[in-house]
């Protein structure tokens, strides 16, 4: 089938930078991003591309090449639905929060919504694509509704999940290791292939089976979350045998079989997917009866849950064991450095337990802004929306978040915090001043010869 419009449902994380590069890459394919979401639509569509609903480094300079030309942005998702050859679908798929597995399997009724909705309006052959990252064999779903919809049209399912990570988006999607597609019809694989052949080499597209790549998306992210969290252990032990984690994780990293990637002790990782997608593993592993696969991974889980606990007891319990009425500065809230995004962000969990035990908390983050603050808090639903705005208080200058503070909490890696004035930052506040960094990216020894009783993780 030649390509020659794209529609992609959902202008999210991955829709947005994915269906941009695509564009750029592809001049002659006529690529629309539609999605329910006014708002953000608006917002993509906006002329003052430094406020595009998502912030990635290289995004806005893509979007400004192709936007009017062949990338568009829209709310009529009938139409584009109608008038595309390939769809790709990359809405959310977060945890379910009710019924049947809830807090654990993926919630698929926007997938599901999807289908439906290209079944209603499809009067022409179309490739359906899978983005989103969907439990294994949910195309046999998608498949079931778009082939019963009785009107004669042939539908090809394909898995293509999506790797970027945020804050790289556009390099991972310019550069990526491999691009997966799955699939049972080898022209409809040829046709999604060519797209990425535009400037993806050959080798690097790797063709497989529908549920081998459905499955080898929730892998992936499976073994990443578990580098982190068994980094983390090994951290712990650190703290109490005098080991180094970031030498520890140097020595393991220099041996080819282990390699030196996402070897970062942190004070947990956060963000949309790894929680989601290793809950959904564990899941699927209890549908099937296989308890011991199901625990295995479930751990990943219980030891970033207790990596997060234990940042906020150390602090509590550093800072004579009550913060109550005392002023913590928060240095980041995004769940990483150069993203917008809080969706799961430690400092959420972090900034709950100290509100818990009445402290007051003044946050700065370069991009996030604080109705996304309090909103985080209030979805919690652990106190009510008007003390969460007493308790926390937003800054646009991170020296006026520390003034006064009794500690800093650094939660995320922001290259500017490294930049800061750090002996204006100790003269200001309450002493003796503490600083934990949650991302080991201060020096000890400098921040020692300031003054400031200086903890990380795992050293
Ligand atoms: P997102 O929440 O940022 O975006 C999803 C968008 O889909 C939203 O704007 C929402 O309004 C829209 N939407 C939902 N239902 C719709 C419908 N029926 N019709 C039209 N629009 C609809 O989500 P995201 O972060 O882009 O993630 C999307 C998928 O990609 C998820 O499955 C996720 O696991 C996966 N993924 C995400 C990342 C990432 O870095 N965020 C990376 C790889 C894979
Ligand atoms: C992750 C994967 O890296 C992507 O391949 C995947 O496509 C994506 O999930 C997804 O499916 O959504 P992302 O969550 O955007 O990407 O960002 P990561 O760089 O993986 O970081 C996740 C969390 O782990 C962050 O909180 C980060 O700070 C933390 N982290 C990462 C560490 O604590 N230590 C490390 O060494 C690496």
């Amino acid at each position: 089938m030649i390509i020659k419009n794209i529609c992609c449902i959902g202008a999210g994380y991955v829709g947005g930078p994915t269906m941009a590069v695509i564009a750029k890459k592809n001049p002659n394919i006529k690529v629309t991003i539609v999605d329910i979401n006014a708002e953000r639509i608006a917002a993509w569509n906006g002329d003052d591309l430094s406020k595009l609903p998502i912030y990635e480094p290289g995004l806005a300079d893509i979007v400004k090449e192709t936007r009017g030309k062949n990338l568009f942005f829209s709310t009529d998702i009938d139409k584009h639905i109608a008038e595309s050859e390939m769809i790709f679908i990359s809405v959310n798929t977060p945890t379910k929060t009710y019924g049947k597995g809830k807090g654990m399997a993926a919630d698929l009724k926007y997938v599901e919504l999807c289908a439906r909705n290209i079944a209603k309006v499809a009067t022409t052959n179309k490739i359906v694509v899978e983005k989103s990252t969907l439990p294994v064999r949910t195309a046999e779903a998608i498949k079931s509704i778009l082939h019963n919809t009785g009107n004669h049209i042939d539908f090809h399912i394909l898995s293509n999940p999506e790797f970027l990570a945020e804050g790289t988006a556009v390099n991972d999607l310019l550069n990526p290791d491999r691009v997966l597609i799955g699939g049972e019809s080898e022209q409809a694989i040829e046709s999604l292939a060519s797209i990425y052949r535009s400037w993806v080499p050959n080798e690097n597209i790797l063709k497989t089976n529908l549920w081998s790549s459905e499955l080898s998306k929730l892998t992936a992210n499976a073994f990443l979350a578990q580098r982190i969290s068994s980094i983390n252990a090994i951290s712990e032990l650190c703290e109490k045998t005098g080991a180094n984690v970031s030498e520890v994780a140097k020595a393991i990293g220099m041996d080819t079989r282990i390699g030196p990637k996402f070897l970062k002790a942190s004070v947990g990782f956060g963000g949309s997917c790894f929680q989601k997608d290793i809950l959904n593993l564990v899941y699927i592993a209890r549908s099937f009866n296989l308890n011991e696969v199901a625990d295995y991974w479930e751990q990943v889980i219980v030891m970033n849950n207790h990596q997060k606990r234990r940042f906020s007891d150390h602090l509590i319990k550093t800072l004579y064991n009550t913060v109550s009425g005392k002023k913590i500065g928060m240095l980041g809230w995004a769940f990483k450095k150069d993203t917008n995004d809080t969706r799961e962000s430690a400092a959420i969990y972090v900034a709950d337990h100290l509100l818990n035990e009445q402290a007051h908390i003044a946050v700065y983050d370069p991009k996030v802004p604080e109705t996304k603050i309090q909103n985080d808090l209030n979805y919690l639903n652990t106190r009510s929306e008007e003390e969460n705005l007493k308790g926390i208080t937003v800054t646009l200058d991170p020296y006026e978040a520390l003034k006064e503070a009794h500690a800093v909490a650094i939660m995320t890696e922001w290259d500017e915090f490294k930049t800061y004035d750090w002996e204006k930052i100790y003269d200001g506040m309450k002493k003796p001043a503490f600083i934990f960094d949650g991302r080991n990216i201060l020096d000890k020894k400098e921040m020692e010869t300031i003054g400031f009783e200086y903890y990380s993780i795992g050293q």
